[in-house]
């Protein structure tokens, strides 16, 4: 059965839906030398870094408040990126849960020294929980896709989904396997 994209817990009232781009975000960094790894390109971790940044602020801005990250997957590296690049880092939310959004991250490099269009380096799936002052998840608006490209990211997200809970409930599933045999203990 497919799941619901939108909340729809009957104790929960109905929050009206919010398009894609009023939360979508670009935030741009030039790199320096303070960003690089031993071979003098820029470390994964700082773009990283960027990436979960402009996630963060995507999850914010869609669901009014604030919200965590609680998983990061599907981090691609796709190109080096150099001292003096200009990085912007896209990013929009994908899907919506019922508490959870998925944020979808692609990360472009400006080269310092060419001419040459933005060349995209990295991109990344993220999954941001909104949460109230006390830190427990609260019901996020459903997001509305805009063009055929948003709705192709939204259903690919759904897949994503489909697959990080299988996994989850698989493993677990193992793990009591092997505890109920004595294993692993
Ligand atoms: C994320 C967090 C709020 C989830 O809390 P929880 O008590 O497990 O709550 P739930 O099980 O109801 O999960 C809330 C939502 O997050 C989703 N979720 C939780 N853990 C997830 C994970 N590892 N991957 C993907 N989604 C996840 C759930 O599917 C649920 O989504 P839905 O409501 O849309 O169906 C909690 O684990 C937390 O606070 N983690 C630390 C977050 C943090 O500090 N991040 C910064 C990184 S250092």
């Amino acid at each position: 059965m497919t799941e619901q994209a939108t909340g729809a817990d009957p104790d929960t009232p109905e929050i009206p839906g919010k398009p894609t781009s009023a939360s979508r975000t670009t935030l741009s960094h030039i790199m320096t030398h303070a960003d690089t790894n031993l071979l003098g390109t820029v470390h994964g971790g700082v773009i990283m870094k960027l990436v979960d940044d402009a996630a963060g602020a995507v999850a914010g801005r869609h669901s009014g408040g604030p919200a965590v990250t609680a998983s990061m997957d599907e981090m691609a590296f796709l190109e080096p990126v150099r001292v003096g690049d200009l990085v912007h880092v896209k990013a929009q939310v994908n899907w919506t849960g019922r508490t959870s959004m998925e944020v979808g991250v692609r990360v472009l490099a400006e080269r310092w020294n060419e001419s040459a269009p933005a060349t995209q380096v990295g991109s990344a799936y993220l999954v941001f929980a909104a949460v109230d002052a006390d830190g427990t998840p609260r019901p996020v608006p459903p997001v509305l896709p805009e063009t055929e490209r948003d709705e192709r990211r939204r259903q690919e997200a759904q897949i994503r989904r489909t697959h990080r809970l299988a996994r989850r409930r698989a493993i677990t599933e193992l793990r009591e396997k092997r505890a109920a045999e004595g294993l692993d203990v």
